[in-house]
C-alpha cells in the first residue's frame, strides 16, 4: 500500500525515544511519534490508518503520566502554542490558549493582559491541553471555575466539539477527557477572567508567604501568583533536577463516618470536607507521610523529602521500578488506615 500522504507541518518519527517528553524522565519509547504544529491539520493525521490505533496517546507536557513500560502505540504531540484575547468584554475578557501552550507561560500571559483569576494555579507543570483533561487544581481553585469552552476533536466522529464545562463532567482531578481518553483530542481551552480580581487567600500558607515577601495590605493577583510559585518551588521538586509527576496520589474521599473513626485514633489526622456532603476528603500526603515513606528510596526510585505525596526518579529509575514502589505505599496505607489511595497520573504500559 502506497504511504498515506502526510499533511504539512507534522513531523513522524518512527521507534521514538520518550525519556525527555515525561517528566519522570524514564526511559520509553514509541512505535511511532507525530509533532502536530498546526491544529487545522488534526483530522488529516488521525485520518491516517496508522494513527487509527486505539491504543494512541496524546502528550502534552508528559507531567501527569508514568511510562510504566513503552508507549503500545503511536503517539501524538500538539505543538500549537497561540494565545489571544478573543473578547474584551471591560470587566471580564475571554481567552484563548492553543493546546500545546505551558500552562505557566499562560498563567503568566493572562496577568500581563491585567487579567485574573488563574494567579492560584500558576507553576503548575504541563500544558494547557492538559489542564482540563485532570481539572488542575491548588491553592483553593480549580481550572474549572474558568473555563469558558474546552475545543476538542472527537475521533471517531471526526468533528470539532466546542464544550461548555457542564459538558466535560468536571470533578476532583476528574473530566470527561479523562475518563474516555480515547475518545477526544483536546485542542484549545477558552477562559472567562475577570479585571477586578476576587482573590483567594485563604488557603494555609498564602498569607504567610505573601507576609514573607514583604507584601502589606491586599496584594495584586501577580503577588499571589509569584507567593503560590514560592511555595511550590520550596514544597515540591524542580522536575527539570529531579523526575517527577507532581502528586503521585489523588487524595482519596471517604464517607464521613470512616474520616471520623481515624480521627478518634488521631486527632491530628487532616480531612476536609468532599464535594457530596457526606464525604470527606483525606490527605493522601499525610497518610503516606505516617506511613514513614518521606525521603525513602528504593534504588532510584524514591518518595521526596520534601513532600510524601511526590515519586521521584533520583536518576535512572524505570517507570516500572516507580510504579512497585507505589503499590507498595498503597498497600501500606491500605493496611494501616483502611484507606485506598489511586495514582493521580496515567499510567501507561502496564496497570494500576
Ligand atoms: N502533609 C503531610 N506530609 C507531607 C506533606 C503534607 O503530612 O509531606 C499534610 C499536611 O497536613 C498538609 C496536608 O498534608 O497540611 C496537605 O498538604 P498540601 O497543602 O501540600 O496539599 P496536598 O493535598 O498534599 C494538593 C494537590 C497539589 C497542590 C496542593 C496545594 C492533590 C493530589 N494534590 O496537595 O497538587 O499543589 O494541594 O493546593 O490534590 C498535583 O496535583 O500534582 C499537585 C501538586
Amino acid at each position: 500500500m502506497p504511504e498515506p500522504s502526510r499533511p504539512p507541518g507534522c513531523r513522524y518519527t518512527e521507534d521514538a525515544r520518550l525519556d525527555a517528553r515525561n517528566t519522570f524522565g524514564v526511559a520509553a519509547r514509541a512505535p511511532l511519534l507525530v509533532e502536530i504544529a498546526d491544529a487545522a491539520a488534526l483530522p488529516a493525521v488521525l485520518a491516517d490508518p496508522a494513527l487509527r490505533d486505539d491504543a494512541l496517546l496524546v502528550l502534552g507536557g508528559g507531567s501527569n503520566l508514568l511510562f510504566a513500560g513503552d508507549a503500545p502505540g503511536p503517539v501524538l504531540a500538539l505543538e500549537t502554542r497561540g494565545m489571544r484575547v478573543l473578547a474584551d468584554h471591560g470587566d471580564f475578557a475571554i481567552v484563548r490558549a492553543d493546546a500545546g501552550a505551558s500552562w505557566d507561560a499562560f498563567v503568566r500571559w493572562t496577568l500581563s493582559q491585567g487579567l485574573a483569576g488563574l494567579e492560584n494555579l500558576a507553576l503548575i507543570p504541563g500544558t494547557v491541553g492538559a489542564a482540563p483533561i485532570q481539572n488542575i487544581g491548588a491553592y483553593g481553585t480549580e481550572v474549572r471555575e474558568r473555563i469558558h469552552v474546552v475545543e476538542a476533536f472527537e475521533r471517531d466522529a471526526g468533528e470539532l466539539r466546542r464544550m461548555a464545562p457542564d459538558r466535560c463532567a468536571f470533578a476532583y482531578r476528574d473530566s470527561a477527557f479523562k475518563r474516555e481518553p480515547d475518545r477526544y483530542v483536546v485542542t484549545a481551552v477558552e477562559f472567562a477572567l475577570p479585571r477586578t480580581p476576587a482573590l483567594r487567600l485563604d488557603y494555609a500558607g498564602i498569607g504567610e508567604e505573601l507576609a514573607a515577601m514583604g507584601v502589606a495590605g491586599t496584594p495584586t493577583p501577580t503577588q499571589v501568583a509569584d507567593a503560590v510559585s514560592r511555595i511550590r518551588r520550596r514544597k515540591l521538586p524542580d522536575p527539570a533536577v529531579l523526575g517527577n509527576a507532581g502528586s503521585f496520589f489523588k487524595n482519596p474521599v471517604v464517607p464521613a463516618a470512616q474520616a471520623e473513626a481515624l480521627q478518634a485514633d488521631d486527632p491530628s489526622m487532616p480531612a476536609f470536607r468532599g464535594d457530596d456532603p457526606a464525604t470527606r476528603k483525606l490527605s493522601a500526603a499525610w497518610l503516606i507521610d505516617r506511613c514513614g515513606w518521606k525521603g525513602q528510596r528504593d534504588g532510584a526510585a524514591g518518595v521526596a523529602a520534601s513532600h510524601a505525596l511526590v515519586l521521584v526518579n533520583h536518576g535512572g529509575a524505570t517507570g516500572a521500578q516507580l510504579l512497585g514502589l507505589a503499590r507498595r505505599i498503597a498497600a501500606s496505607v491500605q493496611a494501616r488506615f483502611g484507606v485506598a489511595i489511586e495514582p493521580e497520573p496515567r499510567i501507561v504500559g502496564d496497570r494500576w
